[in-house]
């Protein structure tokens, strides 16, 4: 095992490694998404909303590629990657700085059998910052302790963004998933009135603005799926959250103990069911439903069992339809991911149309999340605010 340097460091709870990738001033290296707390996310919503507002005119967007132009970021995408790979792309576009590639491992000098470690830290001699997608669960974090040993030696290092670990996390995707979740759950409309919310309230007078005191529905590959265990470790930090997890019978696609017992020990109220028709708490699920998170079957980590298996399964009660999405509450969000499965359909393109579909919106807003991440990484985020003034 090639990591076997980091064996000891890598076993740990990530309340002991955290600190680890931490900085003065927050985020040093970006590796799980439990080291976001809401009032990070606060500010890099803040600046995203800055840097949107920004790029939209020529002469401020023009400023803004001058913040960081005299940085260099690698891209190092080992797996396959559309949305991820571009938003980061276009993020370093909108702050100027320029990026490199590997996307396939044998243009580089893996086929000569040079080691992961020796490819990170040669990336470290040319670039200022690596951002990558990698099969493997534990490059990423191995990579920052790689990282954090040459720091402490007085030699050079960079920040080390994780943009996909194999099936373990995906932080970056939870962070614009916020993002998105933010902007919808103000529930103005497109000018900014609150005219929309005040209606919505005489619908559901309970119904708040924000992120807290809301249920979240995750349906699809709950095991296996990344995105999913981070944002559901992002969203536990608030406070009144309950989450139902809705996953086909194979125990490899279902919630895991794991994360089960992180979720409850932050005081989430995790239920699990097995149908997007399922009664919880008395009523059906769907119009219990603030936030509906979709996700495809990662089929990619399939053994031949689970493929027999998985062929052989029903998948229509894990399918959002036209008509199960008009049972969604008026003011719900539907996100996913992305990429939806064009075989599967478990978002059919007859609800793209629906006000409550965000997974667009959601897919561009990763490119502004990105770009605040990016900001606050290389301690440029009071000098974006200055481009403001
Ligand atoms: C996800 C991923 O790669 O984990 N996609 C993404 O980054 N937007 C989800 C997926 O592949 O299903």
């Amino acid at each position: 095992m090639e990591f076997y340097q980091f064996t000891e460091r890598l076993k740990r709870s990530s309340v002991e490694k955290n600190p680890e990738f931490a900085s003065a001033y927050g985020i040093r290296h970006l590796i799980n998404a439990g080291q976001l707390t809401p009032e990070l996310v606060d500010q890099f919503c803040r600046n995203a909303d800055l840097i949107r507002k920004l790029s939209a005119n020529r002469e401020t967007a023009n400023r803004l590629r001058g913040l960081l132009s005299h940085r260099r970021a690698m891209l190092y995408f080992t797996q396959p990657s559309t949305r991820t790979f571009l938003s980061f792309m276009a993020a370093c576009q909108i702050l100027g700085l320029t990026c490199n590639e590997v996307r396939d491992p044998r243009t580089s000098s893996e086929v000569k059998r040079e080691s992961h470690m020796d490819g990170i830290r040669m990336f470290s001699s040319y670039f200022d910052v690596i951002i990558m997608r990698t099969p493997s669960p534990q490059l990423a974090e191995s990579c920052a302790y790689l990282m954090n040993d040459l720091a402490s030696l007085g030699k050079r290092w960079v920040p080390i963004i994780n943009a996909g670990s194999g099936s373990d996390e995906h932080p970056t995707q939870a962070l614009l998933d916020v993002y998105t979740l933010k902007r919808t759950f103000q529930f103005t409309d497109k000018a900014g009135s609150l005219s929309r919310f005040a209606d919505l309230r005489r619908i559901n007078p309970r119904l708040e603005q924000g992120l807290e005191r809301k249920t979240y529905t995750f349906c699809g590959d709950i095991g296996r799926g990344r995105t999913v265990r981070s944002l559901a470790t992002l969203l536990a930090q608030y406070r009144n959250v309950r989450m139902i997890f809705v996953a086909p019978p194979q125990p490899s696609l279902q919630l895991d103990q794991r994360l089960r017992e992180t979720l409850v020990q932050s005081g989430v109220d995790v239920l699990t069911a097995d149908s997007l028709e399922a009664i919880v708490d008395g009523g059906p699920l769907l119009e219990q439903t603030d936030c509906l998170y979709m996700t495809r079957i990662q089929r990619e980590h399939n053994s031949e069992l689970d493929t027999q298996e998985i062929d052989g399964t029903d998948l229509s009660p894990f399918q959002l339809t036209a008509e199960r999405a008009n049972r969604l509450p008026e003011w719900a969000a539907i996100l996913h991911p992305f990429p939806r499965d064009s075989v599967v359909r478990e978002i059919p393109e007859s609800v793209d149309l629906n006000p409550r579909a965000m997974y667009f919106r959601q897919a561009r807003n990763g490119m502004w999340a990105r770009a605040a991440l990016l900001t606050h990484i290389f301690g440029a985020e009071s000098e974006l605010q200055t481009l403001a003034d």
